[in-house]
């Protein structure tokens, strides 16, 4: 599937570096090439192209009123002629914005569960795809956030495009710092890094889930797409950093405020206030205390459209 312009830019952020004293690197997958960028779309390429290999002719996935997830998933599904279904929680009153404005504009079919629990999503796909079998559609259901075996491979095939790349620079980065909230992405990263034996860290900075619970999903996850990929090597405990929520989950963090205006001031890249942000943050902190050393490397994820949805998940 062609979803993503890859290779997506590697590229240095000088005056960020010189600010905080450690060679940090921008790899762009918000310049990605649909919509307006983002990691969902890797994982995509996959779970579209077997969606139409399965004869499906709709799509049914869910996640929160802002999901940078649904919005890509039913851009892409338009695009590939399935049509997509949308499961939100919480009653989605109030006037679109952001990625519902999106939605809305794409005439997308969404449905809210009517409760603020996330889990409430699960329900409601389930009971989307039966109501769209029983009128004889060929639904192809997707959890949220896209966090599969078969999704995380997206980022299998992005460690691979990043190895050619990180093979022109000098010296190779210490770490591969990254948001996480579903797992799908850090664990592509973590089996893609095993896969081609890569010198880096893979450092997952949960923005929604308690430490414990989002290595667990890591680690099953990454376990289950080596497994797909063929990737026989062992996988090392995954890295996952907790205390960089704020507010809650979807919600701007002081401190993540203040690691994406200094982004935005000293590269000109605007950074998603409820993934990039925080996770910023925390890769900022590592380097004012001194903690790290030796080239970084940031995964700039995408999320522009919550840049403009009034801070709500
Ligand atoms: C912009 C952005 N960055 C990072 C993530 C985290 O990715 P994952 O859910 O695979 O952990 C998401 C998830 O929705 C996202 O939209």
């Amino acid at each position: 599937m062609d979803l993503i312009l890859a290779p997506t830019p590697l590229h240095p952020a000088p005056r960020l570096s010189r600010e905080l004293g450690v060679p940090l690197l921008l790899k762009r997958d918000d310049l990605a090439g649909t919509g307006l960028g983002g990691n969902k779309l890797r994982g995509l390429e996959f779970l579209i192209a077997d969606a139409l290999a399965q004869g499906c002719d709709s799509l049914v996935t869910g996640a929160g009123p802002q999901s940078n997830w649904t919005m890509l998933a039913a851009l892409a599904c338009l695009r590939h002629g399935l049509e997509p279904h949308v499961v939100c929680y919480g009653s989605g009153g109030r006037e679109p914005q952001g990625n519902m404005r999106l939605h809305r504009w794409l005439g997308v079919d969404v449905r809210f569960t009517g409760v603020a629990e996330r889990s409430s999503v699960d329900a409601g796909i389930e009971a989307v795809t039966a109501e769209l079998r029983a009128a004889g559609r060929r639904p192809y259901p997707v959890p949220r956030g896209g966090a599969t075996p078969l999704g995380a491979l997206g980022y299998v095939r992005a460690s691979v495009e990043l190895a050619a790349q990180l093979a022109q620079l000098d010296e190779p980065p210490a770490g591969l710092w990254l948001a996480t909230g579903s797992c799908g992405t850090q664990a592509g990263l973590v089996a893609g890094a095993a896969l081609t034996a890569a010198a880096y860290q893979v450092v997952g900075v949960t923005v929604s889930r308690p430490v414990a619970e989002c290595a667990d999903r890591v680690r099953e996850l990454a376990a289950a797409a080596a497994a797909l990929a063929g990737i026989g090597a062992d996988l090392p405990r995954p890295d996952v950093r907790g205390g960089w929520i704020g507010p809650g989950y979807g919600v701007p963090s002081a401190a993540g405020q203040a690691a994406a205006r200094l982004v935005a001031e000293t590269e000109g890249v605007f950074l998603d206030p409820v993934f990039g942000a925080k996770a910023m943050a925390a890769l900022i902190a590592e380097c004012r205390a001194g903690r790290v050393r030796g080239p970084h490397v940031f995964l700039v994820s995408g999320g522009a459209p919550t840049l403009f949805s009034g801070g709500n998940a």
